[in-house]
């Protein structure tokens, strides 16, 4: 097995963030684009689709269950170029291991299709999937009466799935999560009567709302109290479609870098901004950011200011919880108080345990962050050059790269595990080399 740790980047400090930019295609929406064109029955197209290895994993198992996915003929003048083609259908049982790489979203997602499927799968990845907690998907499709098994009881990868005639469940996800609701809406499909999820606190909503756009029958419903109430219809998936937009997990970069460090000035576009997945400007804002946000269009611009610390926590965590890392450098950027993150236990469920490893990451650079069980604080100051571990995890390594716009003094930061963000965001380092110059 390759070293991963031994991929190191050393990037030079840089000025403020400067120029507008398109962020590529958001991950969590192409992952059930690829899903959803593979289970509807003919052809449908996808743009934009994210060129990072998590998806390009789904598409492999998408394709690895008879799912006929090409690159479409570019030069039709009515396809945008990157546009690919999938023939979905009927599912086969694959000969093959699923291999979802580094993606829990990938893993939990497709447990929750293969458990509406006649037929034995299963699914593995990479160690830190092995690390990350799957019981939260294998719990409510063992109730729909897939079986599954895996490692320490179905709690870990690989997870061995038989699956088929599936009942309809009404379940409340004991941890909000959106990839749980997910993986039960995507069995539900195949279910022999109605679904239920209920949300206490509502998490993006992307499986929904595609669902409905494909002519899935699903409807939300808020519950009173913040929460959500999605029904779904056993059914088909039509085929059409699917364009996806950019990530705001990767634009979060940009913005919480930028919103703190004086000078820069920062438009970033194509953006779906929903609000379980935009509230990162919320807490930007809350700091003080200066911030033009144009929901409709999809549009943030951010100017350099001078930000204060702030709490987070409650139900605003579920729509900001990949954001932790990329505001963390805001927060340290910070002129006064910290930023803290409270009943945040979920970040230690991510790629890597981002409590321990985004206050790693700050105090290499010169930080001063406090850690709890489940909370995270930041305080306001400088970071400086250091030496980061990645962890294996991208968004760590993303966090410590935009950092070096914002650095007190002259030197480098170095990454170790840089290859890790081919999993989200491969043309991070052209961007960054797009927005702010070595100095
Ligand atoms: C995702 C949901 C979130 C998020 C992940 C992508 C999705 O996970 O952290 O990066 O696409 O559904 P949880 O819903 O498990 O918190």
């Amino acid at each position: 097995m390759t070293d991963r740790s031994v991929v190191k980047v050393r990037i030079a400090r840089r000025g403020p963030l400067v120029g507008r930019l398109r962020v590529p295609g958001d991950k969590s929406v192409s992952h059930r684009a690829l899903i959803l064109a593979g289970l509807a029955h003919g052809t449908s197209t996808i743009t934009g689709l994210s060129a990072g290895l998590d998806v390009h994993h789904t598409r492999q198992i998408m394709a690895a269950m008879g799912v006929r996915i090409d690159e479409a003929d570019d030069t039709r003048a009515d396809q945008p170029v990157g546009t690919l083609t999938v023939l979905g259908g009927e599912l086969h049982e694959p000969r093959e291991v699923l291999d979802v790489g580094n993606s829990g979203t990938g893993a939990r997602l497709l447990a929750g299709v293969c458990a509406a499927q006649p037929f034995l799968s299963v699914i593995a990845g990479d160690e830190s999937i092995a690390a990350r907690p799957m019981d939260r998907v294998a719990e409510p499709l063992r109730q729909m009466g897939a079986h599954i098994d895996g490692r320490d009881g179905g709690r870990y990868t690989p997870l061995v799935i038989r699956g088929g005639s599936l009942r309809g469940i009404d379940y409340t996800p004991p941890v909000a999560s959106a990839q749980v609701k997910s993986a039960v809406l995507l069995a539900g499909l195949g279910a022999d009567g109605p679904t239920v999820v209920r949300e206490p606190v509502t998490t993006r909503r992307h499986t929904e709302e595609m669902l409905a756009e494909h002519g899935g029958e699903v409807t939300v419903q808020p519950d009173g109290s913040g929460g959500s109430v999605i029904t779904l219809i056993p059914g088909s998936v039509s085929p059409g479609d699917f364009a996806v937009p950019g990530d705001p997990s990767q634009a979060a970069f940009w913005i919480c870098a930028a919103a703190a460090i004086p000078g820069s000035d920062v438009t970033v576009e194509n953006l779906y901004l929903s609000p379980e997945r935009s509230g990162f400007l919320e807490v930007l804002l809350r700091m003080g950011a200066d911030l033009m946000v144009d929901r409709a269009a999809g549009v943030v611009r951010v100017q350099g200011a001078e930000l204060a610390g702030v709490v987070v926590e409650g139900a605003e965590l579920p729509d900001l919880i990949d954001e932790v890392p990329a505001l963390s450098i805001a927060g340290a950027l910070a002129i006064s108080g910290a930023l803290e993150f409270r009943g945040a236990g979920e970040l230690r469920t991510k790629e890597s345990d981002r409590i321990e490893t985004v206050a790693a990451m700050l105090s290499a650079l010169g930080a001063t962050v406090s850690t709890g069980a489940d909370s995270l604080a930041v305080q306001a100051g400088t970071l400086s050059p250091g030496f980061v571990e990645s962890h294996h995890d991208h968004r760590i390594a993303m966090a410590a790269a935009v950092a070096t716009c914002g650095l007190a003094g002259d030197g480098h930061v170095t990454i170790s595990g840089w290859d890790a963000v081919a999993t989200s965001y491969p043309s991070f380092l052209d961007d960054l080399d797009t927005l702010s110059a070595p100095r």
